[in-house]
């Protein structure tokens, strides 16, 4: 039987549609929610992050406020912007495009966002709060990977998921989130890295195997349970002469063998990606909610 295909566009669009109800009713308030995104120097991939921000932002009615500062720009520089940000009343939640610059240390400056305006929910207090279960702010990606399982049917409570990858933006959090006692959680998680040893025997292990590891078609057919359910979330560019940019975005799974033994896939593009974005622009609206003491 074809592998059920989680479209992370067409979930992420039916969330855009009840987000654009949250809006109206601010609006009707007289609050437009605003969402600031900074981006520090020229990366090509950040820059496209940052566009596809402002975008989703227009397509919602939020205010978006873009701050492009140059690569050269330094810390405490930086640190004001961020400042600015937070005492900014316009501005509801805001983000700082990451990778920063190296002689910027990505800490101080995460550390500096007031955690009631972290858009990322990368502040120490917001990681805390979700990992205790008591979130103000969900991380992006994490938070879309959990809707994508549980509106596409899969979900994840009483499953054994394998998590391959432990970033602090991925991986971590993923975790965190699927193995709280809860609604759209109860998973029995096991997260792999590369000192994982037998990689390949305890993914096979996985119900649902999501893979974070930004490796091109890392996760092959015969690592995976007949039946399990694959999220894919790397983003890799890989070169392809006849795109029109020269390259193409690939996952960290190899699609077209995989799909042939999952129960459900992701694509990539088109999976988990348009779901970090409406999962963004979901906390900049709640932060609108919160500022104003009102329930979304
Ligand atoms: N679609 C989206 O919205 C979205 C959002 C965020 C990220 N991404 C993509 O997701 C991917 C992962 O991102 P990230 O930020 O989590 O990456 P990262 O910080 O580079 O982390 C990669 C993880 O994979 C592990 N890993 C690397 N090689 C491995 C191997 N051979 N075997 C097992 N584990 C291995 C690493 O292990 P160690 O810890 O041991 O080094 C690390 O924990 C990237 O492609 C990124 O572009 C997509």
């Amino acid at each position: 039987m074809d592998a059920q295909i989680i479209s992370g566009k067409e979930i992420s669009e039916q969330i855009r549609e009840e987000l654009r109800e949250k809006v109206a009713y601010l609006k009707d308030r007289g609050i437009t929610p605003g969402l600031g995104v900074v981006l520090v120097g020229e990366d090509p991939a950040s820059k496209i992050y940052v566009n596809n921000k402002i975008k989703a932002c227009e397509d919602l009615g939020l205010k978006s406020k873009a701050v492009i500062l140059p690569a050269e720009v330094t810390e405490d520089e930086l640190l004001k912007k961020v400042d600015e940000l937070n005492a900014d009343p316009e501005i509801h939640a805001f983000l700082v495009q990451l990778p920063l610059p190296k002689h910027i240390d990505e800490n101080k400056v995460i550390n500096r966002i007031d955690p009631h305006k972290d858009a990322d929910a990368f502040h120490p207090f917001n990681v805390g709060r979700m990992l205790i279960g008591d979130p103000i702010f969900m991380p992006a990606t994490p938070h879309g990977i959990q809707e994508m399982l549980v509106r596409s049917g899969n979900d994840p409570a009483g499953k054994h998921v394998v998590i391959i990858g432990r970033s602090n933006i991925v991986g971590k959090p993923v975790a965190a989130i699927l193995m709280q006692k809860g609604k759209g959680a109860n998973a029995t998680v096991t997260v792999c890295h590369s000192r994982t040893s037998n990689l390949q025997e305890i993914v096979k292990t996985g119900d649902i195997v999501v893979a974070a590891i930004g490796s091109p078609r890392f996760i092959t057919k015969d690592m995976i349970k007949e039946g399990a359910v694959v999220i894919d979330v790397g983003t890799n560019r890989v070169e392809d002469a006849t795109a029109k940019k020269g390259y193409r975005l690939v996952g960290d799974v190899d699609f077209e063998n995989v799909k042939e033994v999952a129960s459900a896939i992701t694509p990539v593009p088109g999976g988990v990606g348009p779901m970090t974005i409406v999962m963004l622009m979901k906390n900049a609206i709640s932060a609108a909610y919160k500022a104003n003491n009102l329930e979304m």
